[in-house]
Order: structure tokens, then sequence, then C-alpha cells
């Protein structure tokens, strides 16, 4: 993308660099591959002790007794923390008073309210005294009989979805839209629970020095987790130091500190020295989320000629029995295709699980795979191309809202990817194609969206005397790549190169870039890194132009910009003085300023932002044994303005990869009677490994968006599950005639 692209500018002062677009390499790559990179559990601060949570095996009921003298009378046992001795809080760990406060358990009695619950730590010299002590804690249960599935309880309506949003929208009228209908389908599909399985499980080394706290433990939210802990332990903010570098992944399971972490916290504090607590994978399967099992019944009506007259989305989804996260599923209806009506509805069931939580696209990849598949049953039965089906139902605005959309590529995309893919050779009836090997193919299509948000983030812009710059950002790199994409934003900002920047982010001693998470990160963190070199070159304009001795006199403030490490007037740029020598004459050593990321209100009421894409699949099908490989997926993809297209490729790929996750491998088990995980494990709980990943194909679509934000940044994180998933379920309908309805597709669906 050329780096001179024109945009609404933030600041007159600032010409677009030569660092954004360019597909640099991670420049934590390195670190990384050769273990430098410091995680949260590979900190040892000195006199450190080893905690392992003890976590119940009910699902329900009470704890009736730990055996803690057995505990502490292994060797190596320095301390078991249960609800007798656990230090106080400041604040009920059940209290909620926003919507991003998630009910934590911190031993604060003796119930169990789902299995992996934390019921004791183990405190202790070495590793493995601590994992002994643990076992020697043999509780004893009062148990109640566990709600697991779907089917477990009576449903009801949840008062909002995901993190506020109305659990039932309407638009038009459904029922008369659906009367109306020459066809009709309604079909019902299930998605299972899913856990986030990062391959950094949380994890947390805490060492309190007096009342001041310091931590290292990966998070997408330092503000956040830092005012959680501050509230809960009833200390000041500023008393708390959070480091978290690097993640080894999040996918939203680190968007909110978790009870473990703040366990890790009170046992340092019991103890009175740094304690280290990991969390084993099974105990991930509880305290730290999930993704919602869901039904979904789609109900779809189309005229004669193929143009959708209702959709309806209804899904079922869980929460816990304690909490209130709701998988906002049938969301993904609103944004995406016209009808002059539609509603989008929710139910929920209360199971005794851990809460559920945001997971990779939380909404958007559970719904899509519905709406997907849905459309394209809806196609079938018009005996339309799925693709041309989808661009007749093409929504020119927002459909629900009725807004404009800031931009949309989506056209482009279909193009773009059904070109690559060579889908005009495609037959239209299921079953009809094979390989030489006799194996069935089957194409598919799905399209991809996810919504372009902007949360509130600050940055620090200083530059100094020598000419070179700071940037400073509480960012958080969960492996997306924000060292590298943030910094070149970072350098741009301040007219200089990425060498001459000094990039600090991943503490929590820095201003506030904002959650990671919801695709936000990169515009969020990324418009306060801009508006903060541009506040910070005003400054030194100002300084410049209002000094007789600088070549800048009288240009004015608007007058001047910055390239280069020197400011130029606009009007002749052949009179221009270097940062350095405007510092120097100002008998300054620095100067610096503060900017700001956030969405603009006005242009959130007037369009509908959201980035898209469209994803093809063709999957192969073992007419005798019912196997099924995916075999090639190209994906193209609209996101605005594109900061690094190697970090954003990869967002994508992973993305499609999830996708394949999604509708091939992925899926929790729970037994029904004791409500545990079966397959809290690597090993059973399956994803993709290489044999897996079919050909991969992301194709970067040109967009340009003059509202989103001043940079025209869209997100790309969670975009690539959405349509991928869908995609593969309507290839494997085509190569064998038979519609999953059910995911992950089995072998045994297709016999
Ligand atoms: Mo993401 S589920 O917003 O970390």
């Amino acid at each position: 993308m050329p780096s001179d692209i024109s945009l609404t500018p933030a600041s007159p002062h600032v010409r677009h660099g030569s660092n954004i677009g360019q597909p640099l390499t991670r420049r934590d790559g390195i670190l990384k591959v050769t273990g430098q990179a410091r995680y949260a559990a590979d900190n040892h601060p000195a006199g450190m002790l080893h905690a392992v949570l003890a976590v119940s095996h009910i699902a329900r009921g009470r704890v009736v007794s730990l055996d803690v003298v057995a505990a502490k009378a292994h060797p190596g046992v320095v301390e078991v923390m249960t609800p007798a001795n656990r230090p106080p809080l400041a604040e009920d760990p059940d209290a909620k008073t926003n919507p991003f406060m998630f009910r934590l358990d911190l031993l604060q009695n003796d119930r169990v309210r789902y299995v992996s619950q934390p019921i004791a730590v183990v405190i202790a010299e070495t590793l493995e005294a601590a994992t002994e002590g643990a076992a020697l804690l043999a509780p004893q249960y009062e148990a109640e009989p566990a709600r697991i599935g779907l089917d477990a309880d009576e449903s009801f309506v949840p008062p909002a979805v995901g993190v506020g949003h109305p659990a039932e929208v309407r638009h038009g009228d459904v029922e008369q839209g659906l009367d109306a209908a020459v066809h009709r389908i309604e079909v019902t599909y299930e998605t299972p629970a899913q856990y986030h399985n990062a391959m950094e499980p949380h994890a947390i080394v805490a060492a309190w020095d007096g009342d001041a706290l310091t931590i290292d433990t990966p998070t997408q939210g330092l503000a956040m987790a830092q005012a959680r802990i501050a509230g809960l332990l009833g200390i000041a903010p500023g008393k708390i130091h959070i480091r978290s570098p690097f993640l080894g992944g999040g996918f939203g399971a680190k968007g909110l500190i978790a009870g473990p972490q703040i366990l890790g916290i009170l046992a340092a504090q019991l103890v009175g020295r740094p304690v280290k607590l990991v969390m084993r994978r099974e105990q991930l399967s509880g305290p730290v989320g999930h993704r919602s099992p869901s039904r979904q019944t789609m109900r779809l009506g189309t005229d004669a000629e193929g143009a959708l007259t209702a959709l309806s989305h209804q899904a079922k989804i869980a929460t816990s029995s304690f909490d209130d996260f709701f998988e906002p599923a049938a969301g993904a209806s609103h944004a995406l295709y016209a009808s002059p009506a539609i509603v989008t509805q929710h139910e929920a069931v209360r199971l005794d699980t851990g809460t559920p939580l945001f997971m990779r696209a939380p909404g958007e990849a559970t719904g899509s795979i519905a709406l997907e598949s849905a459309i394209d049953e809806a196609a079938w039965a018009c005996g339309m191309d799925p693709l041309a089906f989808r661009l007749k139902n093409y929504a020119e605005v927002e459909p629900i809202s009725g807004k404009p959309f800031s931009s949309k590529a989506l056209r482009e995309c279909y193009t773009e990817g059904a070109v690559r893919f060579g889908w005009w050779e495609r037959r239209l009836e299921p079953r009809q194609m094979r390989d030489a090997a006799g194996l069935l193919v089957g194409w598919g299509v799905g399209t991809a969206t996810f919504p372009a948000l902007m949360f509130q983030g600050e940055a620090r812009a200083v530059i100094r005397r020598d000419g070179t710059g700071v940037m400073e950002t509480g960012a958080h790199d969960m492996g997306q790549g924000a060292w590298t994409a943030l910094a070149q934003i970072a350098a741009d900002a301040l007219g200089l190169e990425l060498d001459q920047v000094a990039f600090r982010a991943g503490t929590s001693d820095l201003p506030d870039a904002g959650i990671a998470g919801g695709s936000a990160h990169t515009a969020t963190a990324g418009m306060a890194l801009h508006n903060a070199g541009a506040a910070v070159i005003a400054k030194l304009a100002d300084l410049a132009t209002g000094d007789e001795r600088s070549p800048l006199f009288g240009a004015g403030n608007a007058g001047v910009m910055a390239r280069g490490g020197r400011l130029h007037r606009r009007d002749d740029e052949s009179r221009s003085e270097s940062y350095a020598e405007v510092l120097d004459r100002a008998g300054l050593a620095e100067i610096e300023a503060r900017g700001q990321g956030t969405a603009d209100p006005v242009l959130q009421q007037h369009y509908a932002m959201h980035a898209h894409g469209a994803v093809f699949a063709e999957v192969k099908v073992d007419p005798e044994l019912g196997q099924i490989r995916a075999t090639r997926l190209i994906g193209a993809f609209a996101a605005g303005r594109i900061i690094n297209p190697r970090m954003v490729q990869s967002q994508y790929l992973g993305g499609m990869i999830w996708g394949v996750s999604f509708a091939l491998h992925e899926e929790a088990i729970a037994d029904r009677r004791s409500g545990r995980i079966l397959n809290a494990n690597l090993a059973e709980y399956h994803i993709p490994v290489n044999a897996d990943v079919p050909s991969l194909e992301a194709v970067l679509v040109d967009e340009h968006d003059p509202h989103v934000n001043a940079l025209g940044i869209k997100g790309v994180g969670e975009i690539g599950i959405t349509g991928s998933a869908g995609a593969i379920a309507n290839a494997v309908w085509h190569a064998t005639g038979i519609r999953p309805r059910r995911f992950p597709i089995r072998i045994d669906d297709l016999l």
C-alpha cells in the first residue's frame, strides 16, 4: 500500500512516513526463536516459592473437608491457603459494578460452582512439593446434581448479550416476510463448547515489597487488570506494577485478570515471599473462561428471484450459575445480508460451569457458522450458486441500522477470491466432483465479517535533543505483532525512522493502551501514538515558528510538516531545520506530549464500521470412510489501511486455521454426570496440526476508509475465523450432499 495515501489528517504537521505499510518481520522475532523472550513464568525473583492450585472435581456442592495437616506435613510445603486463612479482601469477589467485571472464585467460602474451581492453594519450596501437597489435601465434598449441557435447565431471555448488547433485535416483520416467501428454510445448527487453550497457560509471579506489588503475568489489558487488583486488595493502582511484555496466546481468556492470578498474589501476601503460580492445562477448563456451546435456529425466506424476504436467527447459549456473560451468537446476522425483515434473539441456560467468556471472534465465530450454512441452504433451495446468492443479497447499507458503511470492499473480496480459487468452474449440484483418487471434492464459500471497533487508549511521545524519539503506550503483544506494527505507526508519527525511536510497551507504568481485544488494538493504540506524535511535533513547530532565528519563523503552525527528523516549511521544503536544532536553541533536553486513541462518536453515529472478507474452501471426503480433509482455503479480506502486510497476513492465516478447527476438530467434551471436561489436554482437545492445515492463501484487498479513524485502520485479528468455518461446512455439503448441522463435523455425520 502506498505510504502517501491521503487520509483525513489528525494533524496537519505529520506526513505519513515510510514505515506504515512495510512488511517488516517481527522486531521481537529473534528474542522469541532464541528463547530470550521472557514470559511471565520465566521470572524467578530471589526467595521465590511455588504455588499450586487445588481444584474441585465436582461441578456443584460444598467442600466439607481438606486434609491441611497432611499437606503441611509434606517436606517443603510452607503454607496451605484455604478460605480459613486467605488474606482479607477489600471487595467482594462476587460484586459486579460493570459488565467487564467478572465474578471470581477467591476462596471466599466452601461453595463449589464448577469443576476446576480453585478450593485451596499449596505453597512450597519446590513445584514438586507443592504439587504433592495439593494431592494430599484429598478434598471431601457434599455434591449436588450438576447442570450440564444446553438441555439441562429452564431457559430464560438474558438481559443483554456480550458486554451489553440487547438480547433481541428486530427490524421489519419477519413472520410476514416468511409468509410471503417463495422459498423457506428452517434449520438448527449446534456448536460445541471450546476452551482457549493458549500455548502459555495463565501464570503469575507476584512479589510484594511492603505495600507495593510487582507482578509478571500475561494480560491483554494491563490497566484493567491493575484496577481490578487494586479494587480487590484495597491498594492504590499506582502501587501495582504489572509486566506483560509477551503473551503466549490470549484469544480473550487473558482479557480480564482471572481468579487464579489473584490467588497467586494472595499466596505471596500470606507467606511474605515472592510466589509463582502456573496453572496446569486441565485446570484451565474452569476459572479462565471458554466459548459457550450454542444451538441456533435459522429461518430464512426468499422471493422467486432469490432475494431474502426474512432472516430469523435464534440462538440458545449457556452461562454459569453465578455470572452473566452470554455469547452474542445471533448478532452475526445484523450486518451482513440485506433483508427487509431481520430478527435476532437469544435464550440462555445456567450451567454448573465456569463463566463463558470472549473467545476469538466471540459471537461472530459461533454465529457466522450458522448464518453462512443457512445462507448456503437457502441458495440451494433457490437453485442458485451460493456466491451469486450472496451477491444478490449484498447489503449496500447496514441492514438493521440503515447506516452507510464507512467502507466496504466485500464485492472486491468475493471477486478476488473467486478468481484465484477458480470458483466459476464449480458444479451447482453436490456430489458431482471427484479427484483422480476417487475422493469426493466439494467447494464452499463463506463471508467473513467483524466490526471495526476502538476502545480508549493513550500514548506519550517524546523528542530528545539528540533528535531521537521515545514512544510509550501500555500495549500488549499476544503474538499478533504489536511490538512491530505499533512501532511502525510510532515512527511515522514522529517523522523518524524505526531505529530512531525507542518504543516502549507491555507494562502498567506506561499510559493505558486499552484492552488488546475486539480486534481493536492496532486502531486504538495506533491512533493514540499517532495523536501523541502529532501533538509533540506541534509543540516543536510552535518553538520553531515563533523564533526569529529559525528558518521556519513566521511559517505559521500549519505551515510546517515533519519528515526525516526535520521540520520543513510546506511552501518551501528546502527551508527546514532538525528537531535537535530546535530543541538546542530552546535549551530543552526533550519535549513531550500525550495523545488519545478513541472512536469518534459522531462518525460512529453516521457510519457502520466493519471489516469484510470472503473465504473459499475445498474439501475432499472419502466416500467409503467419510474422512474429511480441507485441502485448499483462499481468503480475501478488506480491512482498511494495512500497517504491516506480513503481520496481517499471519492474522488471517491464523484465523483461517481456527476456522478449520471450528469446522472439523475443536470440541470440549463434558461428562454429563460430573461436568468434568474429558479432553482437557492438548492430546485429546483436537486442533489442526500441520498435516490438517490445507494449502492456505490470504489475499489483502485494497480498501481506503476515510471515516473509521484518521489512519483508516480496521481490525484484522478475529475476522479470519468467521468466514472459514462456514466455507468448509458448505464445501462438505457440496462434496457429499449431506448438510453438516453439528460442529465439529464428524465422520459419522457423513455415513
Ligand atoms: Mo479477543 S476474544 O477480543 O481477545
